[in-house]
């Protein structure tokens, strides 16, 4: 056994370069994070290994993710782990394993889970080695596992958001035990640092700045399935974006519920501001967005810094929720209708060339005609690039969901359409505002349409968020390139590349 090491005795710098293959995997597993999931990839690797060798073919695995960024960046991570044990990584529900990284934020995201859960169970009535998971928010409520345990007894594992850093030694259990494997935390205060990530990506990474959320808006049920507000050590944000840099990734999106809090919890803590103004000292970012602020906590330290800023983005997403001040109240949002015009007006002031976006909620319980309008004065005065707009969804346990006056369905799609109506008006007017300007665009994909002529066109984001297709060679992806704006559909653009006029996207 020589030639095998103990995880116990391997520090957490040295963990990163680990042959796997090589951990003594029949000692006891350490007891201590990270290494205590490096032993247990290493001992899911061999069972894959040997799945493998069975079926003399790879295995395969499938996430797929149904909720917001910072749901996404979780399924990063979980990626991470399944190509560390030895899974090959693929978008097809038909893989031996799959996991729903859930979401719960409204009902239609978990009615959606449900639908294809039955799916997922006719085939694995065709592929019996076939493991079913579920984690992510969904999960943290009770009523959701009680519903599962009952009708749906084909999923083999389900856990929650606050222990997904044992994943490798939740998956162990799945193996060992018959029948559904489940382990739910009710909270933690834990961050467990330095485990494996797989991007989507490979120029542009979410990076988790803080998890949880104190706010409790009346109707959110994030509070709940997230736990408190905790804040990453801003050492490890920063080596993070130092390594993702080193790694070639160009934009970076720091994430929490509300980071404008940021640092709160911590000693030493730095405002949210000072850790933007450290990101910026990271060489090789070249973009710095960031998702979400809360409007009653925005500092006018951060304005300045990013107003000073040459690599934070032009966009600020500051969700609005209403524009009634009795309905702001009642969502528990902690500020009026004038407060958040004043700091639209500010912020315009101070950054003009800024883009500002929001979330709307339409249908509160209490909710009359005369709140919608205040809504849609609040859209018109501050002029949004974009709007997103959703229907009030009653999430059991909230404050919001025991208030009497739920409005009728068809008085809130009578709001709903209106308000949209305003948001697409004022954007359309908003958004072509560049109109004839050359600007900085990081091409993020092939688009799937072509310029007319069968070339092919890129689609990328300036810096304010706003979306541009352009003739372009895919050899383009990843890279930031002056895009001259021609035409505007809306919420997006159609350009030329600047210096290019005769460019297409044909490959010959
Ligand atoms: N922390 C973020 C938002 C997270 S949820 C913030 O405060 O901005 C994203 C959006 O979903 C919210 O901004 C809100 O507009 C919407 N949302 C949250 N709960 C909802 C509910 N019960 N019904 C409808 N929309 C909801
Ligand atoms: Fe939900 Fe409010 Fe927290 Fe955002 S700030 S996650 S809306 S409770
Ligand atoms: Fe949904 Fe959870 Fe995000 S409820 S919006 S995935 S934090």
């Amino acid at each position: 056994m020589d030639s095998y090491f103990n995880l116990k005795n391997i520090t957490t710098e040295e963990l990163k370069n680990v042959d796997l293959d090589r951990v003594n995997v029949n000692c006891s597993p350490p007891d201590f994070e990270p290494q205590r999931q490096y032993y247990f990839m290493a001992k899911c690797r061999q069972i894959v290994a040997s799945k493998r060798e069975r079926l003399g073919r790879p295995l395969y695995a499938c996430i797929q993710t149904f909720g917001c960024q910072m749901n996404a960046r979780d399924s990063e991570k979980l990626s991470g782990i399944l190509g560390q044990i030895g899974y090959v990584l693929t978008d097809s529900e038909e893989a031996d394993f799959v996991l729903y990284n859930t979401c719960t934020v409204r009902d239609n995201a978990n009615q959606r889970v449900y639908g294809r859960l039955g799916f997922l169970n006719s085939m694995k009535k065709k592929n019996p080695g076939k493991k079913i998971a579920l984690c992510g928010c969904m999960m943290q409520e009770p009523t959701v596992v009680e519903k599962l345990k009952k009708s749906y007894r084909f999923v083999d594992l389900i856990f929650g958001t606050h222990n997904l850093y044992k994943f490798a030694e939740l998956l162990c259990g799945m193996w060992e035990e018959k029948g559904m494997f489940i382990d739910i935390w009710e909270g933690t205060d834990k961050i467990v640092e330095d485990l494996p990530v797989e991007r989507k990506y490979p120029f542009k990474s979410g990076v988790n700045i803080m998890f949880g959320c104190n706010n409790f808006c009346s109707y959110c049920i994030v509070p709940y399935v997230r736990g408190r507000e905790r804040s990453r050590r801003a050492a490890d944000i920063l080596s993070e974006i130092q390594r993702l840099s080193n790694d070639g990734v160009k934009e970076v999106m720091l994430l929490g519920q509300n980071v404008n809090s940021y640092g709160k919890n911590l000693e030493n803590a730095l405002s949210f501001a000072q850790l933007l103004a450290e990101v910026e000292k990271v060489e090789g970012i070249e973009r710095i967005r960031f998702m979400t602020s809360h409007p009653k906590d925005l500092s006018d330290e951060l304005i300045a810094v990013m107003k000073g800023s040459q690599k934070i983005c032009r966009h600020l997403h500051l969700p609005l929720q209403s524009g009634s001040t009795r309905i702001l109240e009642r969502m528990n949002r902690r500020y009026t209708k004038e407060q958040y015009l004043a700091l639209a007006e500010k912020i315009r002031r101070e950054i003009p060339d800024i883009s500002l976006t929001t979330d709307i909620i339409v249908g509160f319980p209490g909710e009359t005609a005369a709140d919608v309008e205040e809504t849609i004065d609040v859209i018109r005065k501050v002029g949004f690039d974009n709007a997103f707009t959703f229907i009030y969804s009653k999430r059991t346990g909230t404050p919001a969901a025991a208030m009497e006056d739920q409005v009728e369905e068809a008085v809130v799609r009578e709001g709903f359409d209106r308000v949209l109506k305003a948001v697409q008006d004022t954007a359309k007017k908003q958004v072509a505002r560049l109109m004839g300007q050359t600007l900085p665009v990081l091409v993020e994909e092939v688009g799937d349409r072509t310029d007319g002529q069968g070339g092919l066109l890129l689609c990328g984001r300036l810096s304010n968020n706003t979306l541009v297709h352009f003739p372009g060679h895919p050899s383009l992806v990843g890279k930031i390139v002056d895009v001259t704006l021609e035409e505007c559909h809306g919420f997006y653009y159609t350009g030329r590349r600047a210096g290019a006029a005769a460019e297409t996207g044909r490959l010959v």
